[in-house]
């Protein structure tokens, strides 16, 4: 286990290019608030993905689709002011990027100026062409997102692997190529066949990262509160487990419960 070294030097998109480069695979974890971060960084992840799944772990809905973009600015804004060496990148919110692209460059500079984050993330391919290159124009470094897209999921009606078929996986291809030829720095490939994801890898210059998609992305990524254990309703079979944070935490505060309860806390030292 390596605890990373503060002094070390900020990571940038051209970091990342680097680590394909040399194929040195790429850690990457969701943060959503400043103490969390702060440890994520720490350990010496090099992006934290401020995700719009933040509407699911940190506000407790079904979806990725209420969380607004004054509350991904709250969330990047406590994410930036925690990390010393990660790239952080904040996730476009549902509504904020694809109805124009002038929307979506209003969202992508609301994000970098209030919150101090390093780059967006949208999800889509053909059809947000003109949104991510407008982002692009004006010098926000984009990561793109593909296969399974979750603020699309009304679309798609289950978060079943996607891209199984040949027509998908074609789409999803050109999609890639096309998202690299506009300018992102990456792409996400999320739950998709990790053939497919072997195939996007070897064929891009940019770096893919991968969630559910298999060992062949250039990097990956996990949801923080699912692989440290903190919720454990959620057992997709790509999730690996770190720890069983649900468990440490609820001993520690039934223990702090019964500590009150029989006048054991405070005790005489822990006064003044
Ligand atoms: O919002 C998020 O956490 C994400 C990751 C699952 C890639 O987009």
């Amino acid at each position: 286990m390596s605890v990373h070294n503060p002094d070390i030097k900020r990571v940038t998109t051209h970091t990342l290019q680097e680590l394909k480069s040399r194929g040195e695979k790429i850690s990457a974890l969701t943060a959503y608030d400043y103490s969390m971060a702060r440890v994520v960084d720490a350990a010496g992840v090099e992006v934290i993905l401020v995700g719009d799944s933040a509407s699911n772990v940190m506000a407790g809905h079904e979806t990725t689709l209420p969380i607004t973009l004054d509350q991904m600015i709250y969330h990047a804004g406590s994410v930036v002011r925690a990390v010393k060496r990660a790239l952080v990148v904040v996730d476009l919110p549902f509504g904020s990027y694809q109805g124009n692209s002038s929307e979506a460059l209003r969202s992508a500079i609301r994000i970098m100026k209030e919150s101090g984050a390093h780059a967006v993330k949208m999800e889509g391919g053909q059809e947000i062409r003109e949104s991510v290159v407008r982002v692009l124009s004006a010098g926000v470094p984009v990561m793109g997102h593909l296969g399974l897209t979750p603020q699309s999921i009304y679309k798609f009606g289950t978060y079943a692997v996607r891209a199984k078929e040949d027509a998908e996986a074609q789409k999803l291809i050109s999609d890639a190529l096309l998202l690299q030829e506009i300018g992102c720095f990456g792409i996400v490939l999320e739950k998709i066949p990790a053939t497919l994801t072997k195939q996007v890898s070897e064929q891009l210059q940019i770096p893919t990262i991968g969630i559910g998609a298999g060992p062949d992305a250039d990097g990956q990524i996990l949801v923080i509160h699912d692989m440290l254990g903190i919720n454990k309703e959620f057992k997709p079979r790509f999730l690996r487990r770190y720890a069983d944070l649900h468990t440490v935490m609820l001993e520690a505060i039934a223990h702090y419960v019964d500590d009150v309860k029989t006048n054991d806390f405070p005790n005489e030292s822990e006064a003044y």
